[in-house]
């Protein structure tokens, strides 16, 4: 008899945690065996459930670039699954199935130039994009990464960008709401810096992950540009349950983040939620 095996998690060991920022650590996780690690192959941007025993599960996207043997996930402490994957050390299990979903559309807009916009945790997602784009360097024209925290304290990743940055036409621009005499770069919303990029609109898409405040306002910037409704690519959140479009937890209007996102195009979304965007 077939075993039937939709909700089982794959077993992965905790191999290294990073503190990355108060509140978000990035999780590195393996694959106890190799035919589940073989499975697992991710587009930058989809989603994978992850589970604690007797605790729960909890919807992330992969942080790391898909062609590693491990992935890593980062993680903001907000509730039950997060608060106890907070206690973990190096050894302990995390259950993980997946991956689910649509991701960026890394694939099609290969030649394009790439503007990205990172909102606070929603930069995990990107994160993944951005190690892709830049091993696969050739394939992409410039890259401009705008990145936005409230605090100086928040600010995550600083190691990998400055790899990212070495890929070379990489423009890496962060701000935080509320400056600090230890900050000199910018200060403001992530809406102020994508205004001001010179871009060539008919050659350039958009990415974006972040809160939905921003992504609306982002969708408007990226419009002004000049970037059509249809090259502006939004990974949107919702809470999860079954992650493959059973429960009907996640919807938007007729469509399921978990199955038909999380990343949707803002022409779609404005079929979907035609008074929100
Ligand atoms: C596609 C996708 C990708 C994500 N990627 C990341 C990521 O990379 N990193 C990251 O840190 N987070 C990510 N998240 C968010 C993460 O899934 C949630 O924060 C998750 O709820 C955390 O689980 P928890 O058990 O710790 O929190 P919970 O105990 O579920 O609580 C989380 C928060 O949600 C509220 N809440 C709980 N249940 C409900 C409900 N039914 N309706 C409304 N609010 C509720 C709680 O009050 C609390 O504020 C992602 C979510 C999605 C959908
Ligand atoms: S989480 Fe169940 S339908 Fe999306």
């Amino acid at each position: 008899m077939e075993r039937n095996d939709t909700y089982m998690p794959m077993e992965t060991k905790v191999v290294k945690i990073t503190d990355e920022a108060p509140g978000i650590k990035t999780f590195r996780l393996e694959f106890v065996r190799e035919r589940d690690r073989k499975k697992f192959d991710f587009l930058p941007g989809q989603l994978a459930q992850f589970s604690l025993m007797g605790v729960g599960e909890a919807a992330f996207s992969m942080c790391s670039s898909p062609d590693k043997k491990y992935i890593e996930i980062s993680v903001r402490n907000v509730g039950n699954v997060t608060s106890a994957m907070f206690g973990l050390v190096k050894g302990d299990t995390i259950g993980v199935r997946g991956p689910y979903g649509r991701g960026f559309p890394l694939s099609e807009i290969k030649g394009k130039n790439v503007v990205i916009v990172a909102g606070g945790i929603g930069f995990p997602p990107l994160a993944s994009a951005m190690e892709y784009m830049t091993k696969n360097r050739e394939d992409y024209g410039r890259i401009w990464l705008v990145y936005g925290v409230k605090e100086v304290d928040d600010l995550i990743y600083s190691k990998r960008m400055e790899k990212w940055a070495d890929a070379g036409r990489v423009e890496i621009i962060q701000t935080v709401e509320k400056g600090c005499t230890a900050w000199d770069g910018c200060v403001g919303m992530v809406t102020q810096q994508v205004k001001k990029l010179k871009i060539k609109p008919e050659q350039t898409v958009g990415l974006s992950c972040g809160p939905p405040v921003m992504l609306k306002f982002v969708s408007h910037e990226m419009q002004a540009l000049g970037i059509d409704a249809d090259d502006i690519h939004l990974s949107m959140e919702r809470m999860m349950q079954c992650g493959i479009g059973k429960c009907g937890h996640c919807n938007i209007g007729d469509k399921y983040v978990c199955r038909d996102g999380p990343v949707f195009t803002l022409y779609e979304l404005r079929l979907m939620q035609e008074d929100v965007w």
